[in-house]
C-alpha cells in the first residue's frame, strides 16, 4: 500500500470514529447546558452551518440560526422547528454593521444574552487548481473582518457562567502558519504571527491589508503569500491568529466570566464551497464545532483542532 492509500485509510478510520462519537449521548453529569442556553450560529442556512445548528439544537440548546438571506434562513429554521427543536431565526450579514447591531439588540431584548457563538459564515471563490484574487477583498472582509466584528459584538452579550461561554471559529488547515506546502514565505512575519505574546490585532490587520494593497497594485504574486487559494488561506490564517490573540486576552477575565475561544478545520467537506467535491459529510464536519462548544469539564482555549484532535497552527 502506498503513502497516499495509507493516509486515505487513516482518514476513513478517523471518519468512522467521529461518526460513532457523534452518536454517544452526553450524561446528565456532563450536560452543563439546558434549553435556556443560547447558541448563535452564523451562515447557518446551509452546508456545515446548518448541521452545527441542527446538532446543537438536538443536544437541547436553543439555537439562534442566522443567515444573510431571510427566506432561506427561515426555511432552514422551520425544518428544525417542525422536528421539535428549539430554533429561532434572525437575519445576519457578518459584513454589515447594521445587521450585526440589529442581531445584538434582538438578542439582548429577547434572550438577555448568549452562551455560545459559532462563527461559521465564510466564502471562497476558488476551486481545484484556481488561484484568482478577483474576490480577495470580499474573502478577507468576510472570513477575517466579519468574524472579528461578530466576536467584538457578541462578547459583551456573553452570559456569566461557571462553565465559561464559548466561541468556536470555523477556519481551515489552509490557514496554517507552518503548513509544509502552503505558507507565508517571510520567516520573520511568520515568527511574529506565531508568538502569542507579540501577536496584536494591528499585526494581523496589517498583514491582510498589505496583501490587499498588493492585489490592488498587481504585485501580490511575488509577495510570498500562501500559494494555494491565496486570499482564502490568508483570511483563515488571520482568523486563526485572531483566535489565539483573543483567547490570550480573554484569559484575564475573572472566574465566572470566562470565555473560551478555539478554532477548527472541518476537513474537505461536501458543500457548495467545494462544489460538493470534498470527502467529509457536513454532519461529520460539524462535529468538532459542537464538541468544542459543549466540552463538559476541560478548559480549552486558544487552540486549533481537526476531528476533535489538537493540531498545530
Ligand atoms: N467546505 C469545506 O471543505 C471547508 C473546509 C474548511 C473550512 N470551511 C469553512 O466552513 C465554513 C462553512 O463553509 P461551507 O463548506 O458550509 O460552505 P457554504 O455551503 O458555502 O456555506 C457558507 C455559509 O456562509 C454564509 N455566508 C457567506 N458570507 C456571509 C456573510 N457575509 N454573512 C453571513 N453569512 C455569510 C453563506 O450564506 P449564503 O447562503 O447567503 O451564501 C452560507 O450559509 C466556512 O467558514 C468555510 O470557510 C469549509
Amino acid at each position: 500500500m502506498g503513502k497516499k492509500e495509507r493516509a486515505q485509510e487513516r482518514r476513513e478510520k478517523r471518519r468512522q470514529e467521529i461518526s460513532l462519537l457523534r452518536t454517544i449521548p452526553y450524561s446528565d453529569h456532563q450536560r452543563w447546558w439546558s434549553s435556556d442556553s443560547i447558541a448563535v450560529v452564523t451562515g447557518a442556512n446551509r452546508g456545515i452551518g446548518v448541521e452545527i445548528a441542527h446538532q446543537l439544537a438536538s443536544h437541547g440548546l436553543t439555537v439562534l440560526l442566522t443567515s444573510r438571506e431571510t427566506r432561506v434562513g427561515e426555511k432552514a429554521a422551520k425544518v428544525m422547528q417542525e422536528g421539535g427543536l428549539n430554533v429561532v431565526f434572525h437575519q445576519l450579514d457578518i459584513v454589515d454593521p447594521a445587521s450585526i447591531q440589529s442581531l445584538s439588540d434582538w438578542i439582548k431584548e429577547k434572550h438577555g444574552g448568549l452562551d455560545i457563538l459559532i462563527n461559521n459564515a465564510g466564502v471562497n471563490f476558488n476551486f481545484g487548481s484556481d488561484n484568482s484574487v478577483e474576490f480577495a477583498e470580499t474573502v478577507i472582509k468576510t472570513n477575517y473582518f466579519g468574524t472579528k466584528s461578530m466576536v467584538k459584538a457578541m462578547i459583551p452579550l456573553m452570559r456569566p457562567s461557571p462553565f465559561g461561554a464559548r466561541i468556536v471559529n470555523v477556519t481551515s488547515r489552509l490557514g496554517r502558519l507552518n503548513g509544509r506546502r502552503n505558507r507565508i514565505a517571510n520567516v520573520s512575519l511568520r515568527q511574529q504571527l506565531e508568538d502569542v505574546n507579540s501577536l496584536s490585532e494591528e499585526l494581523i490587520d496589517n498583514t491582510v491589508n498589505t496583501f490587499l494593497g498588493q492585489v490592488k497594485d498587481g504585485t501580490w504574486i511575488s509577495g510570498g503569500w500562501p500559494q494555494v487559494f491565496t486570499d482564502y488561506s490568508l483570511s483563515k490564517l488571520a482568523a486563526n491568529a485572531y483566535t489565539r490573540l483573543m483567547a490570550r486576552i480573554l484569559s484575564d477575565r475573572p472566574e465566572g466570566h470566562k470565555i473560551y475561544m478555539n478554532c477548527y478545520c472541518p476537513g474537505w467537506v461536501k458543500t457548495a464551497m467545494t462544489e460538493w467535491a470534498g470527502h467529509t459529510s457536513p454532519e461529520d464536519a460539524a462535529d468538532t464545532a459542537v464538541w468544542l462548544a459543549l466540552l463538559p469539564d476541560q478548559v480549552v482555549s486558544g487552540k486549533f483542532f481537526a476531528e476533535r484532535r489538537e493540531i498545530n497552527f
